[in-house]
């Protein structure tokens, strides 16, 4: 892993992490990009150089820091157009924030068009050094993260409207129908150790259920929100979500098939030996592929995940008890999305830039119908029917993490002790989702479905929180920013 000072290069190069070789957008030339590791408490100066050639993908770049809150440093959040202009070849741009008080499983990835789908994501950890969890596992390391994601064969911007992906990789290797038995993931385990797997869902549309032969397992964290100890043997992992669960290796020794299955319809998962699979080794058994078979009856169930500490929903515990309530009506039109009749496209202005140049409200920030807003210290609340075309969507909000105080498949709230998180899943027609959070982080904050597809065809909104209250940034951020943005170079009036 690279630690919180780095360099990351953005390049191009061809790989075959399925059997099939493509050309592909990587952090460090490694798919999935280098884990970027730091502790609770770290400032992390990362800079990305883009070195990207290949014109047959997007050769302009920015990275976003999915999950870490970046409060007070908005303009090092990363999505394109919302908080920076995209990094252009040749030049390089630093992301410079502190995690103060963050701490679990994160991930990056491009947030320029649907660059990560070309391979540019990865997993951040922040360890705490105080972890209230720590008596729970004995291994805790880079050996056990688990990234889950999806894989094309052809380069996203010639993707058609509905793309299917090739195969499913875990660790950045998997198989496709039809391909080569190429070689799977192994995550080593001795026979009585505990680990603590960290599992980043890094996809760009399937969700996966993630389960392990003949194990369960305990969730001791959602998406850097400890939660209270849950036994399950399988969880459905949507775009986006991050999971910490603690594996007893307690069985006998063997192999185990490690499984992913995804949703996607035209994937066909396997039962043994193929795609979406890797192996759960025991020290001391044979390197071959697994024969177990997989059975699992205790599936996650979202409402039973409940914080550690301070778990309650800011807010009235009634439906519609916050101080800002809105409601999102989502609608696919052809591959088009719209939310309360309005496609997102990206302004030409980045928002932020737009608001350090002086605008002064919410009303009169672009995109037009695609911005909403919330006042310092306001509790909002955020209604989001299911159904739409494509769904299940996973939503996801920038800078905050949000109590689930009715979740997907439920009739019934929970204002008590809902879990928090940053992607949730809205479910099926009939279902509601309903979300709160504190606006306590001035800045434009990106919301959208995390099936990247849905993100680039509009799927998405801005809440501009705190106009007023925006940081401005430093001399060094906007001389990058007149270096990336010259054409907009009139706004800053900073
Ligand atoms: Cu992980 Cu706006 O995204």
């Amino acid at each position: 892993s690279i630690g919180p000072v780095a360099t990351i290069d953005i390049v191009n190069k061809v790989i075959s992490p399925d059997g099939f070789s493509r050309d592909a957008v990587l952090a460090s030339g490694v798919f999935p990009g280098p884990i970027i590791s730091g502790n609770k408490g770290d400032n992390f100066k990362l800079t990305v150089v883009d070195q990207l050639t290949d014109t047959n993908m997007d050769t302009a770049t920015s990275i976003h820091w999915h999950g870490l809150f970046q409060h007070s440093t908005n303009y090092a959040d990363g999505p394109a157009f919302v908080t920076q202009c995209p990094i252009v070849p040749g030049n390089s741009f630093l992301y410079d924030f502190t995690v103060p008080d963050q701490a679990g499983t994160y991930w990056y990835h491009s947030h320029f068009h649907n660059q990560y789908c070309d391979g540019l994501r990865g997993a951040i950890v922040i360890y705490d050094p105080d972890d209230p969890h720590a008596s729970l596992y004995d291994v805790d390391n880079d050996e056990t993260v688990i990234t889950l994601s999806d894989w094309y064969h052809y380069y996203s911007p010639l993707a058609p409207p509905v793309p299917i992906p090739a195969s499913g990789l875990i660790n950045g290797v998997g198989r496709y129908i039809g391909g080569p038995n190429t070689p799977l993931s192994v995550v080593n385990v001795v026979k009585g150790t505990r680990y603590r797997l960290r599992i980043a869902q890094i996809a760009c549309d399937p969700s996966f259920t993630f389960s392990i032969d003949d194990h369960q397992f305990t969730i001791i964290e959602a998406d850097g929100q400890n939660v209270q100890p849950l036994l399950v043997d399988n969880i459905e992992i949507f775009v986006g979500q991050r999971y910490s669960v603690v594996l007893n290796a307690n069985q006998p020794v063997n192999n185990y098939w490690i499984r992913a299955l995804p949703s996607t319809l035209l994937q066909v998962p396997t039962t043994a030996g193929g795609q979406n699979c890797a192996i759960l080794r025991y020290s001391g058994a044979p390197a071959v592929e697994p024969t177990t078979s997989g059975t699992t009856n205790l599936p996650m169930v979202e409402t039973n995940l409940h914080p550690l500490t301070s778990p309650t929903a800011p807010g009235k515990p009634v439906p519609g008890g916050a101080d800002v309530n809105y409601q999102f009506d989502v609608l696919s039109l052809g591959v088009a999305f719209l939310i309360n009749g309005v496609t997102f496209l990206p302004p030409s202005v980045p928002v932020l830039l737009q608001i350090l140049s002086g605008a002064s409200s919410a009303a009169s920030l672009l995109p037009q119908g695609s911005i909403y807003s919330a006042n310092q210290g306001q509790v909002v609340e955020l209604v989001i029917p299911g159904g739409a075309f494509g769904g299940p969507h996973p939503v996801h909000l920038h800078g905050h993490t949000f109590s689930v105080v009715r979740s997907a498949g439920n009739a019934s709230y929970n204002f008590v002790n809902p879990v928090k998180r940053d992607v949730v899943s809205i479910g099926n027609l009939g279902d509601a989702v309903t979300i709160r959070w504190t606006a306590d982080n001035p800045g434009p904050w990106f919301f959208h479905c995390h099936i990247d597809w849905h993100l680039n065809q509009g799927f998405a909104a801005v809440f501009a929180e705190d106009v007023a209250q925006v940081p401005s940034i430093d001399g060094d951020v906007s001389a990058a920013w007149s270096q990336l943005c010259p054409q907009y170079n009139a706004h800053l009036n900073l």
